[in-house]
């Protein structure tokens, strides 16, 4: 089964390095093993624009700082460019998706979820819509958008690389994503916690030994050791999440 995902962009070229790398591209170029295949769409929101210089954006009506992307030009790019060229009954077999500070805010808990509902159904395909400049027109985001995301407390210059941060997060907890299926569980904050410290070779580094219990071969004493190197680790670099 295939699962479509469509980014709708000033900047498709800013997926390309990511589609193109590692485990997450793999994934979503359609490579990986699995029931659902994903294919990425790219929808350059500029083409839709009808002015004479291809704008997509104007300023605010009441005055204050920036432009605002209009909210025709996004109608046309999901309509004719998502609904129509991807031959969609309606709108309800889209979720769409716009990336802003306003929206829910993205976690490894969120991400999970998100990667084991949306990105682990075909029942609707996905629509990423980039913001730009000082964002989308209000009508258009009522109208159109099902549900908001945010990154983080913190303001981007364009949503693309919040869409990345959120499909890379959230295709890792799916099966045959990762080289090792247990990868994502050992991960930090799967438990709370941050992950124990890693070693591999050489055994001796600038005169720091490799600590002398992963060496012995002792499963339940490495396990003990992990569990509590997770714990100091966590208080000693994200001691906030120590409750
Ligand atoms: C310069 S920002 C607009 C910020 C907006 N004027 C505000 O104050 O909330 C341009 C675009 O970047 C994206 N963006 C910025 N910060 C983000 C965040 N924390 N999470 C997700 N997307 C973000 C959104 O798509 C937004 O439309």
């Amino acid at each position: 089964m295939i699962k479509r995902i469509w980014i709708m962009t000033l900047f498709p070229e800013m997926f390309k390095p990511f589609l193109e790398c590692g485990v997450a591209g793999a994934a979503f170029r359609g490579a990986r093993e699995g029931d659902i295949k994903f294919e990425i769409k790219f929808v350059n929101i500029r083409d839709y624009s009808t002015t004479k210089y291809k704008s997509v954006d104007d300023s605010p009506y009441g005055g204050g700082p920036g432009m605002v992307m209009r909210a025709d030009i996004l109608k046309d790019a999901l309509i004719k460019g998502v609904l129509e060229a991807g031959g969609y009954q309606s709108l309800s077999d889209l979720e769409v998706i716009y990336t802003s500070p306003r929206g829910k805010v993205w976690n490894a808990q969120v991400a999970r979820e998100f990667g084991q509902t949306q990105l682990s159904t075909t029942s609707k395909d996905l629509v990423f819509i980039a913001g730009r400049y000082e964002g989308i027109d209000e009508r258009f985001l009522s109208l159109y958008v099902n549900s908001y995301y945010s990154i983080g407390d913190y303001v981007l210059t364009g949503g693309e690389i919040a869409i990345m941060s959120m499909l890379d997060s959230a295709v890792r907890f799916l099966p045959g994503v990762l080289g090792n299926n247990l990868s994502s569980v050992a991960d930090s904050f799967e438990d709370g916690l941050i992950e124990y410290p890693q070693y591999t070779k050489p055994r001796e580094f600038d005169g720091l030994d490799v600590p002398s219990v992963l060496l012995e071969g002792h499963h339940k004493k490495i396990i003990e050791w992990q569990d509590e190197q997770k714990v100091q680790m966590t208080k000693k670099f994200r001691p906030d999440l120590i409750k």
